[in-house]
């Protein structure tokens, strides 16, 4: 391995995605593996600065629970188990492990031995986020307590002498105090990382890889303007410039200059740009459809039949790059597993575009990170900052029957509202904001004149994985501003209401 790497063994625990993005944080490089995919020689081989153990749902002592090869803990490399790992580190290497009478659960008040190398210049004392039934009863020979609570006397515990290093609660969640820090703690003053993982240097590396890899070959790649695939048609443009084609299916469902927008973004990278005009089509099998699967699908279905033609035109091609990031990898169960998913995510890939092979530049980021990677490919910002916008896009924001006239009030009431968050300076604290068009009509009341007319709705929601959502608390006088703005500019919409519901119950999307 150039880089240093931290390998992070997968126990099968809830946060082991939040483990990497730490170590990420700080700076130094690290890959998720299942525990039982490598064995000792192959680990050996890779030679890893350090071991992450993640947490898992196991007790050591259940029938086919994940044990390691006790040999891992003799190759010099330092480890760090973390709940489950802890535990499974003390059963490995001869310690007792028993069940807690009391299951601990929640913010804990623990206490620290600052002389660890773990909690070196760190608090004695601070909280951290413990989720066990078992716990470490008797610790493994050369082993010492470096942390303790009051029903967890075993907290954290050490071999410095061998660099084996437990922590029974999960320093990867933010409710423990500190807790990046003792990972960093760990990196730097137990496995010696420098921290060489740093955007920059990734770029430069991956467009090296990149060419290394495709050499003359050409590139396929279905651009939607979001940001991973807006990041990974950058990175493939600095690394083999014309050998790479964009295909961009404007569907005529996509916001106020949004097409223009991406063109614009594009043209200048040298690459062959393939903007495909397919309102026309996309609308003429939407007429008449009202429930929001049945639109889901035919937009999924259209837009994979628009992306076959056009690639057939220019044949085929040796690579079809995808916009994978590093939570679809992991989600879909880790490793190496070619996951065919379509940034789009409108209904998967073409089944019978001519390719020889998947490649997926960012597979190995998360969200923020290929936000960064985007910049230091020098990407506008407006790109990268892109909030997410649904495959289907505006089809699934008029409610009930699309048609091209409502399709435009649309687009115009959502660009107001659009411009006046960002002018309010809102644009990255609401995490996705936008209007919807009902099909409900109201009566109204205009100079003299009565108005029937469209009910339009503002949604914005605050969220950290779209899961799980609340409504922005946007300030009345911004809502005033913005409704006013509305029904003066845009014609046949009279009536403003604001969604103030959370998700769940409700979902983001109203369709
Ligand atoms: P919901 O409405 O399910 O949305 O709370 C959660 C997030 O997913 C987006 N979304 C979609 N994205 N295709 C997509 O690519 C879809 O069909 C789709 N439906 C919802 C939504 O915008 C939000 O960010």
């Amino acid at each position: 391995m150039e880089k240093q790497t931290v390998l992070i063994l997968d126990f099968g625990g809830q946060y082991n995605q939040l483990i990497a993005r730490r170590v990420r944080e700080c700076s130094v490089y690290c890959e998720v593996h299942p525990y039982n995919k490598l064995c000792v020689s192959e680990i050996r081989e890779m030679a890893p600065a350090g071991i992450i153990f993640t947490g898992g749902p196991n007790s050591v002592y259940a029938d086919g629970a994940p044990r390691v090869d006790k040999e891992l803990f003799e190759l010099g490399i330092p480890v760090l188990g973390i709940c489950y790992g802890a535990q499974l580190m003390t059963y490995v290497l001869g310690g007792k492990v028993s069940s807690a009478e009391a299951r601990e659960y929640g913010k804990t008040e623990t206490v620290f031995e600052t002389e660890s190398l773990l909690f070196r210049h760190l608090p004695r004392e601070a909280t951290t986020w413990m989720s066990h039934t078992d716990l470490i009863e008797q610790l493994a020979e050369g082993f010492r307590i470096c942390a303790h609570t009051t029903n967890c006397p075993a907290a954290a515990i050490e071999n410095p002498e061998k660099k084996l290093y437990g922590m029974q609660y999960h320093p990867e969640v933010l409710h423990t105090d500190n807790g990046t820090d003792m990972l960093k703690n760990f990196l730097y003053e137990v496995c010696g990382c420098k921290g060489d993982w740093t955007m920059g240097n990734y770029a430069q590396e991956a467009v090296e890889q990149l060419r290394g890899k495709i050499g003359e070959g050409k590139v396929l790649l279905a651009l939607s303007g979001g940001v991973d695939s807006s990041v990974c048609a950058a990175l493939l443009a600095k690394a083999v410039g014309s050998q790479l084609t964009c295909i961009f299916v404007d569907t005529g469902l996509m916001r106020k200059n949004e097409g223009n927008e991406v063109e614009a973004a594009f043209s200048q990278w040298g690459i062959q740009f393939v903007r495909v005009n397919a309102e026309e089509r996309f609308l003429g099998k939407l007429a008449g459809v009202t429930d929001p699967e049945r639109k889901r699908k035919i937009i999924g279905e259209e837009f994979i039949r628009v992306f076959e033609e056009e690639s057939k035109k220019i044949g085929a091609v040796d690579y079809l790059a995808q916009g994978t990031i590093y939570p679809d990898v992991i989600e879909s169960g880790i490793g190496d597993a070619a996951v065919i998913k379509s940034h789009h995510n409108v209904g998967g890939l073409p089944d019978y575009v001519d390719f020889k092979e998947i490649i997926e530049p960012l597979r190995l980021l998360f969200k923020d990170e290929v936000r960064q990677l985007g910049l230091a490919l020098g990407l506008a910002d407006y790109l990268v900052w892109r909030q997410p916008f649904p495959g289907p896009g505006l089809g699934i924001r008029v409610i009930g029957e699309i048609t091209k006239e409502k399709l435009d009030l649309l687009r115009e009431a959502d660009f107001i509202f659009r411009s006046e968050i960002a002018s309010a300076g809102l644009d990255r604290q609401i995490h996705q904001y936008f209007a919807v068009l009902t099909d409900m009509r109201s009566v109204g009341v205009m100079g003299d004149e009565r108005t029937y007319d469209y009910t339009l709705a503002l949604r914005g929601v605050t969220t950290t994985d779209f899961m799980t959502a609340d409504f922005a608390r946007i300030p009345y006088e911004l809502l005033e501003k913005i409704s006013s703005r509305i029904v003066n500019e845009v014609q046949h919409i009279n009536r403003i209401v604001y969604d103030i519901t959370t998700k769940p119950p409700a979902t983001i999307e109203w369709e």
